[in-house]
């Protein structure tokens, strides 16, 4: 199969072709996940949770991801790669250069930034050393002490205006891809309209051009599964056939379904 890249992505937005994105952390589930048909695979920082025990993903580091992205480089045949950038990796452009080049170099395709409208210097910065950003605003969990907890974010008419204009402006700056965490689908929907690059969301509705999930959560590994999650293990014997099912679900627009969206 050929290699899929942003301008594959890019296109499947313009044709209204929706796109199956997972995480993933090691080799071995890069392989299954090619295999079952995924899109793209975000090496992210939720390993730090999922992998690692910890409450939040604060403690994870640059040179854990950037192991983690070699790792699911190897295993992977087709699929997009974007790799996070982890807590305070990212503080000054310069830092944040110095740090996506490790993950570009570990064989990211992409890197992920949470953030907000401070964001735009490193965006411009990386974009013009050849480094494509997927932006990531809503819920931005390496703020979770700032946002008091993983709340919806967006819900007042005037936070909405805010997550709508930066939106803009981060693709103005030079974003590639932008990944919206939980979020009203309405707002989801409104964004991924106004801007030409692809949006991923995440509890951000039915609307976006792609879906992500955390690959554990999606497996059913999860004993206090998000609103938006579902567990695609249900009923498969295998977890190549769960992940089938989620890219089906995601590519006919079946998920996410009503109950996993948030709607005010
Ligand atoms: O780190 C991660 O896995 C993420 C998802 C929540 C999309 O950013």
């Amino acid at each position: 199969m050929k290699a899929i890249t942003l301008n594959t992505l890019k296109s499947m937005k313009e044709q209204g072709h929706k796109i199956a994105v997972l995480t993933c952390y090691d080799s071995t589930f890069a392989k299954v996940a090619n295999q079952a048909g995924i899109d793209a695979l975000l090496v992210g920082d939720t390993l730090g949770m999922v992998l690692q025990g910890h409450d939040s993903t604060l403690p994870v580091t640059v040179e854990q991801m950037t192991y983690h992205t070699a790792s699911v480089a190897r295993g992977n045949e087709h699929a997009f790669l974007i790799a996070d950038m982890p807590f305070m990796s990212y503080s000054s452009p310069e830092h944040a250069l110095k740090n996506a080049a490790k993950l570009m170099q570990a064989g990211a395709h992409m890197v992920k930034l949470e953030g907000d409208l401070w964001l735009t210097e490193s965006i411009k910065q990386l974009t013009q050393n050849g480094i494509p950003v997927c932006a990531h605003i809503g819920l931005t969990p390496q703020a979770v002490h700032v946002l008091g907890g993983f709340k919806v974010q967006g819900k007042t008419e005037e936070q909405a205006k805010h997550l709508l204009e930066t939106a803009q402006q981060l693709a103005q700056a030079g974003a590639a891809m932008l990944l919206l965490e939980c979020v009203p689908s309405n707002l989801a929907a409104k964004i991924s309209k106004s801007i030409k690059i692809p949006v991923i969301g995440i509890g951000a509705g039915a609307e976006t051009d792609a879906q992500v999930l955390v690959l554990h959560d999606m497996l059913g590994l999860n004993d206090k599964p998000a609103k938006f999650v579902q567990n695609f293990m249900v009923d498969k014997t295998s977890i190549k056939e769960a992940i089938e099912s989620y890219v089906a679900a995601v590519k006919d627009g079946s998920f996410p379904a009503l109950q996993h969206q948030y709607i005010f």
